[in-house]
């Protein structure tokens, strides 16, 4: 292993649960089902050479009756069982195109959804996961809570940014009581968008460390250097930081771990393309990565509703 690269594969200890190295698959939906064996086969390639595996996205009303315990145990076992520990990236509605907006939802929703929460992050612990990460990222509904421009609630979910960020923050809370230290609480955010600033975020980001997140995962909006607006969360929060988006060259993803703009480097299209790239840059086989051209094939699969995988192989 070249010498700047060996920061990649530092172990790292978040709540006594050690990642062998720095690096992370990021949620990805690639439609097949996450416990058929189709699907435990794509998480085991993932699981091949990552410290964490973070599952696609994942409607919490479908924890306990589509995906039990038995099912998604077998799910947490094929990541572990390559040496990697897993997680479940939740989300706040069964499918991710089902219509729903902050200023739709009533509270007896908002109730519901939190509840919905808790039970999914009982379902993961039960099957054995090491983690679960709310969606909070990508101007989904959760994201949008804290946006002025899609959010108009004035019931103390709206208005202020404090109160923005009121969703997100009971979710966390509610999951925190339901299991809480038996899992990592991760959250996912995107550190700016049209309506809020970075400043903003990181406000945000300290109620969600009060909130009790271990890990926050900051995923800037596409063609953003992931690196760099990850470094203000890096310097402030008392938690660690995953950042991605673009991180897939080894020399600039150790450095900025070697700066401390983050502390983990998530790859995503770069593992879909070609999941052996840990332990080919662990082993100096650089030039025999098949490279991420970020040509998108594998989002238009997703978008055309076929199986993700890498356009180019
Ligand atoms: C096919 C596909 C599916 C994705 N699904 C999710 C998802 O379920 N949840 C999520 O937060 N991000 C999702 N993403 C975004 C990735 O987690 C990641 O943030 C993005 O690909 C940028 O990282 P990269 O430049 O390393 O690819 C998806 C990306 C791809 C390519």
């Amino acid at each position: 292993m070249k010498d700047r690269h060996r920061v990649l594969f530092s172990p790292l200890n978040i709540g006594g649960r050690i990642l062998r190295n720095r690096l992370v698959a990021p949620p990805m939906v690639q439609l097949r089902p996450i416990t058929s064996p189709a699907g435990l086969k794509w998480y085991s390639d993932l699981a091949g050479g990552t410290g964490l595996v973070i599952v696609e996205a994942t409607g919490v009303p479908l924890f306990g009756d589509t995906l039990s315990v038995q099912k998604l145990a077998r799910l947490a076992e094929a990541i572990h069982g390559q040496g990697a520990l897993a997680a479940v990236q939740l989300f706040p509605l069964a499918h991710l195109k089902e219509p729903a907006a902050p200023d739709s939802l009533s509270a007896a929703d908002i109730i519901l959804i939190l509840e919905q929460f808790a039970h999914a992050a009982k379902i993961c612990r039960d099957a054995g996961f090491d983690g679960v990460e709310p969606h909070g990222a990508h101007g989904f509904l959760i994201n949008q809570f804290f946006m002025p421009g899609k959010n108009h609630r004035t019931d103390g979910y709206g208005g202020s940014p404090d109160a923005r960020g009121r969703f997100a923050v009971e979710i966390c809370r509610s999951i925190k009581q339901a299991v809480s230290d038996d899992l990592l609480l991760l959250y996912r955010h995107t550190p700016t968008g049209d309506d809020y600033s970075i400043d903003d975020s990181l406000a945000f980001a300290h109620s969600l460390a009060d909130a009790g997140i271990d890990i926050l995962d900051v995923s800037p909006a596409r063609g953003r250097v992931a690196a760099e607006l990850a470094a203000p969360f890096k310097k402030t929060l008392p938690v660690p930081v995953i950042a991605v988006g673009g991180m897939e060259d080894p020399d600039a993803a150790s450095e900025a771990l070697a700066e401390r703009r983050c502390d983990m480097a998530a790859l995503g299209r770069a593992l879909i393309a070609d999941p052996l790239w840990p332990e080919k840059v662990r082993d100096e086989r650089i030039d025999e990565i098949f490279q991420c051209v970020k040509c998108n094939g594998c989002f238009e699969y997703l978008h055309a509703g076929e199986q993700v995988s890498c356009a180019q192989r």
